[in-house]
């Protein structure tokens, strides 16, 4: 019995660790933090990045934006819209005040156990008012960070039907997500024709970042719901938020969000 209970033990351990990331709120751990892109940018040059979000230099990311290495993005980008509170402590330039970012970039060449590649924005929000530069001149720092819930002040959650998407392939960019930040599960609902819903949930899976993708063996009826399930296991649903006329690489406003 102690046995089973030990491995039952280590199996929530190791869910927790793997699925829910671990980071108890209010527990700052240290990190090292780099930034790459333009000094006063969001990170990539496209201002987006293998999360799949696009103009991370505007609302509600405001170039506010890192990279994340695996236990903080994940290994598949689960982690994607993820907050972190940081701040850096031991450079004179540095201000010591807490900042927040988001995941919206994963990084593959850590340098530490927790490794922050910033935006040059945000590396620079660290520092005291006027010594951004000198900040950043210092480019490899230590820093703290905690994990905390995001608060996109205003958005819904918006949903991006991206390029390439058929009556047969339907994948979506899921973005502006409160609380957790990210999405573990997806699912789509179609409609009857006379737009009816079916009342079945057919699961969504990762493609890449914060897209979600189903590849289906018929033609997809829409108006289609998401249900979207976040990391708590609280679950949102968008009630025909795709239409029927849906067209590739275009935006669709949802009136939900988690809270
Ligand atoms: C996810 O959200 C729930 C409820 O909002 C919160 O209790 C939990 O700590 C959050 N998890 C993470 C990893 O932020």
């Amino acid at each position: 019995m102690a046995g089973a209970k030990g491995v039952a033990l280590v199996a929530t351990v190791l869910y927790s660790v793997l699925v829910t990331c671990g980071f108890a709120a209010g527990a700052w751990l240290p990190a090292k933090a780099t930034w790459y892109g333009a000094p006063n940018g969001a990170g990539p040059d496209d201002n987006g990045g293998a999360c799949g979000f696009k103009n991370t230099n505007q609302n509600p990311f405001n170039s506010m934006t890192s990279c994340g290495n695996e236990p903080l993005s994940f290994l598949d980008g689960a982690g994607c819209g993820a907050c972190y509170q940081i701040r850096c402590v031991n450079n004179p330039a540095c201000s010591g005040q807490t900042k927040t970012v988001m995941i919206t970039d994963m990084n593959y060449y850590p340098v530490a156990r927790y490794h922050f590649d910033l935006s040059g924005t945000a590396f620079g929000s660290m520092a005291k008012p006027g010594l951004n530069d000198q900040l950043r001149h210092a480019g490899i720092i230590d820093i703290q960070f905690q994990r905390v819930p995001c608060y996109h002040r205003g958005l819904y959650i918006n949903f991006h039907v991206e390029a390439g998407s058929n009556p047969v392939y339907f994948a979506v960019l899921v973005e502006y997500v409160n609380k957790n930040g990210t999405v573990v599960q997806m699912d789509l609902m179609e409609s009857r024709p006379s737009g009816k819903p079916t009342r079945v949930w057919t699961p969504m899976r990762r493609s890449w970042g914060s897209i979600w993708r189903l590849d289906s063996n018929h033609v997809l009826q829409a108006p289609f719901s998401l249900r979207m399930r976040s990391e708590s296991g609280q679950e949102v649903i968008s009630h025909q938020v795709i239409p029927a006329n849906w067209r590739p690489d275009t935006n669709y406003r949802s009136v939900v969000q988690f809270r």
